[in-house]
């Protein structure tokens, strides 16, 4: 399996172009959160009208997974805490979001909220301690914030991750943990876009400014995860630990950049 995995586009039109041009290639499209932008001058109402039909547009090419972020919180619920509404109902597009989860064949992938109170985060160990209970042989998790006291939540100064999940990685030990959120985490000394807490993988690919975004690219098949960024190409092997400083990677596999099958390449 091939999965392209992004977070924090924050409404940038040009990466989401890119990212339109370039997800047939992938067989599964991971947004991790915050795709609104909440300091933008267009209207949040009008911006969330944009994304749906860019993830109408991307969901004709690839399978698509969104999870929210604190960007994207568009209501309250009845108990008062923030709730990103529109991300939850994108299932008239066959998406899988907010509080769901989605098995291929023996992966199973877990799509959290962004939670804005303890409702919400009880809700969110609830849905990860129902996924534990039918856990298959590789379990993914899709959380816009990285764990706390981690590399990928460092943002240069402090760390800005997630408490509770750091403690329900350690409890559950998943493969993998895609998260965003701490923007300067793989820019910063100290920081970086892949982590590992025992066994789980924590991939954050970090934003940058126009396109392509900051992005990781995994194959299972390969065992292999890629980040390419403004700053370089890194890659880590899955299959062993992991060893820093990460390895930079002169030149991208062939397998990323021969053409597809309409004979287009990823456009740099
Ligand atoms: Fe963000």
């Amino acid at each position: 399996m091939r999965c392209l995995v992004v977070a924090d586009l924050h409404y940038s039109l040009p990466q989401f172009d890119w990212l339109t041009q370039v997800a047939r290639r992938f067989d599964i499209v991971i947004l991790a959160g915050d795709l609104l932008d909440l300091s933008s001058l267009v209207d949040w109402r009008a911006q969330i009208v944009v994304m749906r039909r860019y993830l109408a547009l991307l969901k004709t090419r690839t399978r698509l997974i969104v999870c929210s972020g604190n960007h994207d919180l568009d209501a309250t619920d009845p108990a008062g805490e923030k709730i990103a509404r529109w991300v939850t109902d994108l299932s008239y597009l066959g998406v899988p979001s907010d509080g769901q989860s989605f098995a291929d064949g023996d992966t199973l992938f877990t799509i959290c909220p962004w939670w804005d109170g303890p409702l919400a985060r009880n809700r969110v160990a609830s849905q990860l301690a129902a996924d534990a209970a039918r856990r298959p042989l590789h379990w993914y998790w899709v959380h816009h914030a990285p764990p706390d006291k981690s590399p990928t939540s460092w943002d240069g100064h402090r760390y800005q991750g997630d408490e509770p999940l750091a403690g329900w990685i350690a409890e559950y030990q998943p493969d993998i943990v895609f998260s965003g959120h701490v923007h300067q985490s793989p820019f910063s000394r100290g920081g970086s876009w892949v982590d590992r807490i025992g066994k789980t993988w924590v991939f954050n690919a970090g934003h940058q400014f126009g396109a392509p975004p900051a992005h990781i690219v995994i194959d299972t098949a390969e065992q292999q995860a890629i980040w390419i960024s403004a700053a370089g190409v890194q890659h880590v092997p899955l299959d062993r630990p992991l060893e820093l400083p990460v390895a930079k990677l002169t030149e991208l596999p062939d397998w990323l950049t021969a053409p597809d099958e309409e004979g287009d390449r990823i456009p740099a």
